[in-house]
């Protein structure tokens, strides 16, 4: 039993996404590993389907060491964890997954290095010698191979892991870096380690990644694109915003599926240039309205028929942005700047506006419920 007046020396964090089958069986192996530790789990649950927040608090009603945070309307692992770690005094803080991937019998140790020597972060690696990536598939391994190369590559880590999601951080180098994480994606570790004023004392301690006990892997292609914007952001974030950039890409991308749709549709027999160009305008619209829904603003997506009046929205805000686009660019070219340059000034006026716009019109609104 907690003694209340006892100060926590460990957090444990753990996000959780419809893991309602194993938290339970968690939170008994957190028991048995750390029966010697003053420690307390917060579990941070962004209002699964599976009512994993309902199960979990129940047990905090009856459990003292045990809290849980629910998001709601919110997603993604990396600021899941960000906040469990904000909602804790302890002066060490560990992550770990809900899924009984990790080794929760390593925490003990990482907390000893804590305790005996000046380390900042203790990291549970799958690669060093004695670590293994269990029974996984060659395609997900070459995958997690490559994005520990570019993470090495683009952050200057020489880190063995730096894709774990299983570490300790003691909780001064967690606050100096927290107003520069990005908080994008699945790869806290990369994060904190990219956004520390100082190079941090790392140690690294290998375990055998396990298969996971009940439910499904919640990482999927999306992840792989969330990674990339995370490196994006740690690079030029400073002066772009990672989502603007998104959204500017997929702007680009727009411009192709309407000449696409339109060279397409003029090679018809019959059709009328303005029916052809109505037609292309709309279906890149919507297409630019789907790529943003899913990855600019994958963490606060729409779904079912709240895709419909985001779309209606959007499709409304982008036909202002048009205006204000060949309004700027038409002001500038009369004024005598040369065609190129008043409509790329254009599409930036109408770009911005979009984004801005929509950034609080359609998705933000994804908040509520
Ligand atoms: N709150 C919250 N919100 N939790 C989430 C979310 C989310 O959007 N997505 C996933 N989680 C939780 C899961 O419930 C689980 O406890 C943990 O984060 C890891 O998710 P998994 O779906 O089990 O990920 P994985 O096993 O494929 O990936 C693990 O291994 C990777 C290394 O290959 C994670 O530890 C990754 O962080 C790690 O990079
Ligand atoms: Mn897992």
């Amino acid at each position: 039993m907690l003694d209340t007046h006892e100060s926590v020396e460990l957090a444990v964090v753990v996000p959780t996404f419809n893991e309602r089958d194993n938290v339970e069986v968690l939170l008994a192996r957190l028991d048995q590993a750390l029966a010697d530790v003053r420690w307390e789990v917060i579990f941070v649950d962004d209002d699964s389907p599976d009512e994993t927040a309902r199960l979990l608090h129940t047990l905090s009603a009856r459990h003292p060491r045990v809290r849980c945070l629910r998001r709601i309307g919110r997603r993604g692992l990396s600021g899941a964890c960000v906040e469990g770690m904000l909602a804790t005094g302890a002066p060490v803080m560990a992550v770990i997954d809900a899924d009984l991937q990790h080794d929760e019998t390593l925490l003990p140790r990482m907390l000893q290095v804590m305790r005996a020597e000046p380390i900042d972060l203790v990291i549970g690696t799958r690669y060093a010698h004695g670590g293994s990536v269990g029974e996984w598939q060659a395609s997900r391994l070459r995958m997690s191979q490559l994005a520990t190369r570019l993470a090495r590559g683009l952050l200057g880590t020489s880190l063995s892991d730096p894709m774990s999601g299983f570490f300790m951080i003691r909780r001064e180098a967690f606050e100096a870096s927290v107003y520069r994480l990005s908080g994008i994606g699945f790869k806290i570790l990369v994060d904190l380690v990219a956004s520390s004023p100082r190079p941090l004392r790392i140690r690294e301690l290998p375990f055998r990644f396990a298969e996971r006990h009940a439910g499904s892997s919640k990482l999927d292609s999306r992840v792989a694109w969330e990674f990339l914007m995370l490196l994006a952001d740690k690079l030029v974030g400073r002066w772009l915003p990672v989502r603007l950039l998104s959204f500017g890409l997929v702007g680009t991308l727009g411009v192709g599926v309407h000449l696409l749709v339109l060279s397409t549709l003029l090679s018809l027999p019959g059709m009328a240039f303005v029916a052809a160009q109505a037609s292309a305008v709309l279906l890149a619209m919507i297409s630019n309205f789907a790529l943003n829904n899913a990855l600019t603003y994958r963490d606060q997506r729409l779904t079912g028929w709240r895709q419909l009046s985001g779309l209606l929205k959007f499709m409304a805000t982008c036909g202002v942005g048009a205006l204000a686009n060949v309004g700027v660019a038409a002001y500038l070219n009369r004024d005598g700047t040369g065609w190129l340059l008043s409509a790329l000034a254009g599409i930036l006026v109408g770009t911005v506006w979009n984004y801005g716009v929509t950034s609080h019109l359609v998705w933000s609104a994804g908040r509520r419920r």
